[in-house]
This record gives C-alpha cells, structure tokens and sequence, in this order.
C-alpha cells in the first residue's frame, strides 16, 4: 500500500516494460505498479498471446522483491498470487472460481484470466519478481477464443477496472505478509481447495498420449501430481496438458 501506481495508455507488455526498466536500473520500490489501457503484445505462459481489448481489462504487473524466499521456493509465491486473484474475484462471483494449475483463472471451463510471474535470479539469490496480471473485466466478444469470458459477462454489468486493481493489490499485500510471517502453509491449503480438477478424474494429454488421472497435489517446487489409479506421478508446467 502506498506504493506507486504508473499507469501507461498503451505499452506493448507491461512486463516487458517493468523488466526493461529494471535492467537499466531504475529505482522502482517494491510495491510498483506498471498499469496499462492499452497493452498491445500482451505475453502468457508457454509462449502464449495474451490479448486484450484496449480499456476493457486489467493488464498491470507489480513488482516484488521476495529476497525472503530460497530460490527453491518460487512456487510459493506463485501460490500466494493466484490466492490473492481467488479470493478477490470469489468477493464479486462466488465460490466458482477456481485456479487451473500453475496459475490460470477459471469459472467453469471458461478462463477469466491469468498471471505470468517472471523472477530475477542473481547467483544464488532471488532479486526481483515481476508478477503480471491479465484480469478480463468489460470485454464482451473474444472472437477465436472460446474459452475465454469477462467479468461484465458473468455479471451483466460493468466492473471499474481500478477498483479491482486496488481490491487485488490490498489481497496480494495481505497474503504476501502473510506468507513472509508464517510461511506458505495456510496459503497452499486454499489453492490446493480452488484447484481445477483437484480429486476429480479427468482427461490429460501427457506426451500426446490421452490418459484418465486424478489430481491429489502440487508439490513444493510447484509439480502437478496425479493419482492414475493408484499410481502416483508428478509433471512439470511443459509435461501435461488438460484436455477439454
Ligand atoms: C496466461 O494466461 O498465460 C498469463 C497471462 C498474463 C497476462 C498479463 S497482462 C499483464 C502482464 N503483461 C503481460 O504481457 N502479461 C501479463
């Protein structure tokens, strides 16, 4: 709280931006906010577009500077993030939303957002992490994207974009002292509670092969681990695929 927010009208990626920033060195505190209207080459996971109409969605990153946490840890950061936007957006559409693992956002199977976190690592120790947020808010159409929805959508009416920025913010905040002061247990029990799949049997892609399994944890360096009828196996973020 109290930290400063920079919103730009347009800006190709607000991570992008905040990364560059910090690599000439600029003075930003923990706690920054880079805020876009406008965010052109919006970047996900795997490599992924993130697309978004200008002034429709949230698109910001924040900066933090976890140095608390090893390195081994960034998992949990990620978990305490994905927590914050759970709990945040349950506030305005109830308990249906669910986290899809690592850290996409879903109500049903339609995605309402979705975080890339990028971390600086400097020898052994953790510097920087950017945690970009993408949160659709007041778009109606998503054209190809079928699977995607907005908060307007679910609600029928308009959402202030800023409110939520600052509803989110003051959540991440909490949680982040939180998990600064007691650790990542409290957080970890309520994502592994909104967790897509969780104790559910479904169908994964797994090596291009389609299997039934059974999600029953993530473990601490954030792998997925399923249950296949009693035997156990755990994937990194590149080795399972959900199959809708
Ligand atoms: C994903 O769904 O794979 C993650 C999407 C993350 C999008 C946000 S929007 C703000 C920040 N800037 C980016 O370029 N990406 C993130």
């Amino acid at each position: 709280s109290g930290q400063k927010l920079i919103t730009l009208n347009e800006v190709s990626s607000t991570n992008d931006y905040l990364k560059d920033r910090l690599s000439k060195s600029a003075p930003f505190k923990e706690g920054t906010v880079i805020m876009a209207v406008d965010q052109w080459k919006g970047r996900g996971q795997r490599g992924n577009k993130w697309l978004s109409e200008p002034g429709k969605n949230l698109t910001f990153s924040l900066l933090l500077k976890p140095t608390f946490l090893n390195i081994e840890r960034q998992f949990d950061l990620n978990i305490a993030i994905s927590v914050s936007v759970i709990q945040c957006l349950q506030m305005l559409l109830g308990n249906r939303i669910l986290i899809k693992w690592p850290n996409d956002i879903y109500i049903g199977d339609q995605k309402l957002g979705g975080m890339l976190i990028e971390n600086t690592i400097s020898g052994a120790e953790w510097k920087e992490s950017v945690v970009g947020i993408g949160i659709n808010v007041n778009q109606d159409h998503f054209g190809e994207l079928t699977r995607a929805c907005s908060i307007k959508q679910l609600l029928q009416e308009e959402y202030i974009i800023t409110d939520l920025l600052y509803e989110l913010c003051g959540r991440i905040e909490a949680n982040y002292l939180e998990l600064k002061a007691t650790g990542i247990s409290q957080l970890k029990s309520i994502y592994i509670q909104h967790l897509f799949g969780h104790n559910q049997v479904r169908e994964y892609s797994i090596d291009g092969v389609r299997v039934l399994g059974k999600i029953i944890d993530v473990s601490g360096e954030g792998h997925l681990i399923l249950d296949f009828q009693g035997h156990h196996a755990s994937f990194d973020f590149k080795e399972i695929v959900f199959v809708f």
